[in-house]
């Protein structure tokens, strides 16, 4: 499905279920695709919204200057175009920085945050480093190669030697984003400010998750992130990596029905 929010720019979405509405955003360099787990698992009891972020799946292009709060500012506008005024807003990593990013301009839309391996601070010096390093790569490199140097990180050793199907399928999702979605994604994630100011200020109920082989947002940052949230509940996803919805939807589906039955 497409949204135009304005002449020149859509946005790309899939839309299941009724009831309490949850918006699903993905992780770099991925696409709405990477949600269907929980879209099929969720939509009997909720609504689930999951939009492609600018530059990937089906979603228009970023402008000169990409800028995760730009994301954050779409998604606002594209609930617009539903009426929705407020929306349990779950994010996945880079998806959870646009999240951040969204509680910190809109905290009267949410009626509850989901943040999944992901992180309130901005870039160390040396994350910043290797972003441009990065960012170097893919000047010459497809997305395709780009998410080679990801994946390590992204799937647990065990997935990925076990668990072949599920490895392509992110290979195929990563693989099809404009490198120019990659490349500007890259760059907005490096030059994002710290959320971490963000974090005491949400009123909302917040579900942290995180996989507990994570090694690109740890467990020990998803428990510092906690620590500053006024109401927050941590779910650790056994078993899983960084792309912990994928290497265990059923534990991850469960954390976030019981937190979505939570808020009546
Ligand atoms: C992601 O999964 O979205 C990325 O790992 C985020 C990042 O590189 O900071």
């Amino acid at each position: 499905m497409r949204r135009q929010l304005t002449p020149d720019f859509a946005i790309y979405y899939d839309d299941a279920g009724s009831g309490e509405p949850l918006v699903l955003l993905h992780a770099f360099p991925l696409s709405r695709a990477m949600w269907q787990r929980q879209r099929e698992a969720l939509q009997n009891e909720f609504r689930v919204i999951t939009p492609d972020l600018r530059g990937f799946g089906g979603t228009g292009a970023f402008g000169q200057t990409p800028s995760l709060e730009q994301m954050a500012d779409d998604v606002a506008q594209f609930l617009d175009t539903f009426g929705l005024k407020q929306v349990v807003l779950g994010g996945l990593s880079m998806g959870g920085y646009v999240a951040l990013a969204f509680a910190r301009k809109y905290p009267d839309r949410l009626r509850g945050l989901i943040l999944a391996d992901t992180r309130a601070e901005a870039d160390s010096d040396e994350g910043k480093a290797n972003r441009d390093k990065m960012i170097e790569f893919a000047r010459t490199h497809t997305s395709a190669e780009v998410f080679e140097q990801l994946l390590p990180k992204s799937l647990t050793e065990k997935t990925r030697r076990e668990n072949a199907e599920l490895v392509a399928e992110v290979r195929r999702i990563a693989g099809s984003q404009s490198i120019s979605a990659v490349f500007a994604a890259l760059q907005a994630m490096r030059d994002r400010p710290d959320s971490s100011d963000v974090l005491p200020s949400i009123r909302v109920p917040v579900l942290v998750i995180v996989g507990s082989e994570d090694g690109i947002t740890p467990p020990a940052v998803a428990q510092a992130m906690v620590g500053r949230l006024p109401k927050a509940e941590l779910a650790t996803v056994t078993g899983a990596g960084h792309l912990s919805n994928l290497e265990q939807p059923e534990a991850f589906n469960t954390a976030v029905r019981g937190y979505l039955r939570s808020l009546g």
